[in-house]
């Protein structure tokens, strides 16, 4: 099956069962995508595919053939996006395990216009995070939908 994962064409043939996240992270090497809970609870593996967010652990790989995926290697390649800086600039992250998740689902967000709080608040739900209480994450979104796009 032929997809695309940040803008590559990739040509794979993985078995039935295989989870997108194991294709993204063993088969790629793309492992900036993390895996947390497995079970869909904790956002660490969100992806976009065609531009939604997805977990890769509830998403079998041969579910995605011919789609779009988009893992944070491919947010903002060679430099920090803006939501990045924006969450370093806001302490924003810790041990960094949620963050590309949290980016990702934010990034989602942002591409639909400038949220409310509790848009925010909404698009996080599903993304737990150890370490910050959230506050500051949600401050780095909230300036980063400051500027237009926020990437
Ligand atoms: S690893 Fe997919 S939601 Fe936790
Ligand atoms: S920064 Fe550690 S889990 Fe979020």
């Amino acid at each position: 099956m032929k997809l695309r994962v940040n803008a590559l064409e990739y040509l794979v043939d993985p078995p039935a069962e295989r989870l997108l996240v194991d294709l993204l992270r063993e088969d790629l090497h793309l492992t900036g995508t993390k895996r947390g809970c497995d079970d869909g609870s904790c956002g660490a593996c969100t992806v976009l595919v065609d531009g939604a967010p997805q977990h890769s652990c509830l998403t079998l790989a041969r579910l995605v053939s011919g789609r779009d995926v988009t893992t944070i290697e491919g947010v903002s390649p060679g430099r920090l996006s803006r939501l990045q800086r924006s969450l370093v600039e806001t302490g924003g992250l810790q041990c960094g395990f949620c963050t590309p998740g949290m980016i990702i689902a934010a990034l989602a967000l942002l591409q639909r216009g400038t949220p409310s709080r509790d848009d925010i608040l909404e698009a996080i739900s599903g993304n737990f995070c150890r370490c910050t209480g959230y506050a500051k994450i949600v401050q780095a979104i909230e300036r980063a939908a400051q500027e237009e796009g926020g990437r």
